[in-house]
């Protein structure tokens, strides 16, 4: 059964640990991250953007096979299935299709509208008993090979969103999704600080996990992170492993292309990466 992220998030907020949220994108991902967690009894959140909805043929199909996964897989540890970085209709198209949890990404909006589509998804989903993520400051990537700079939240706007009844709240604070370049300037802790002094016991949420050093992943979880967002890398991985296996010839065998074959390397390497996050993370032994 899908869990909503609200127990698992204040254990770990308390717990000063933080818990992953691993993007899935076809069924290897949500297999190859739910045995990890299972075998390294982690909490686990699921994410799932718009546009791997889409790729998955919509957001039913998704629900219904993470669903029926963690059923024959025998997941026993507590998972989430998320929507990432949601506009208000993907937020109520995956209230609708059986997520557990979502994330209504109004931070392009003004400040006003954010807020009230936020009120109105807080609503709906504390009386369904799901998870609600909202996020104030973008937080920058690449776009048209461009990359952004990662923003820093206003915490008096983070104490305002906070204040309107959500479960956790991602705001910027130097983190960009993707590679970072070779002259970033690090997380503003000084942000971070302030912001948490300003949220008390609100989970933060920190996006962009890939690429972020140890040391800064540690001092994000002492400051009241205990939600941190992982793609590329787990993307990398894989393109790594199935580069390899294709170099090596491997899936030439006379039989054809053989999906089963020729995607297990990437799952086996998503695997090994969301293993090493959870240990940095702190979330294993956690369930
Ligand atoms: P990365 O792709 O940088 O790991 O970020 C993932 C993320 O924040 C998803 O919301």
């Amino acid at each position: 059964m899908l869990v909503s992220a609200e127990e698992m998030l204040k254990k770990a907020k308390a717990g000063h640990y933080a818990v992953g949220q691993f993007n899935i994108n076809n069924l290897e991902w949500t297999k190859s991250i739910l045995l990890t967690a299972q075998e390294l009894n982690s909490p686990v959140i699921l994410g799932v953007s718009e546009g791997a909805g889409k790729y998955m043929t919509g957001f039913k199909t998704v629900a219904a096979m993470v669903d029926a996964m963690v059923d024959s897989l025998g997941i026993t540890v507590p998972v989430a299935l998320h929507l990432d970085h949601g506009t208000y209709d993907g937020a109520k198209a995956c209230i609708e299709a059986g997520f557990s949890s979502i994330m209504f990404d109004g931070s392009s909006l003004s400040l006003e509208e954010n807020v009230e589509k936020t009120k109105e998804l807080v609503a709906i989903c504390k009386e369904k008993g799901m998870s609600l993520e909202a996020e104030v400051g973008s937080i920058g990537g690449e776009e048209d090979g461009v990359v952004g700079a990662g923003e820093c939240a206003d915490p008096d706007e983070c104490k305002a969103v906070a204040d309107l009844g959500v479960t956790m709240l991602a705001a910027g604070i130097g983190n960009i999704h993707g590679k970072y370049p070779e002259n970033w300037a690090g997380l503003s802790f000084e942000t971070l600080d302030a912001i948490q002094a300003k949220t008390g016991d609100m989970p933060l949420v920190l996006h962009g996990g890939t690429g972020i050093p140890a040391d800064m992943i540690k001092k994000a979880i002492s400051l009241g992170v205990a939600k941190i967002n992982v793609n590329t890398e787990c993307q990398l991985a894989f393109q790594e492993a199935t580069r390899k296996y294709i170099e090596e010839g491997k899936d030439l065998e006379g039989k054809g292309f053989d999906p089963r074959k020729l995607l297990a390397p990437g799952a086996e390497a998503i695997k090994e990466t969301v293993k090493e996050k959870m240990e940095l993370f702190g979330s294993v032994g956690k369930a």
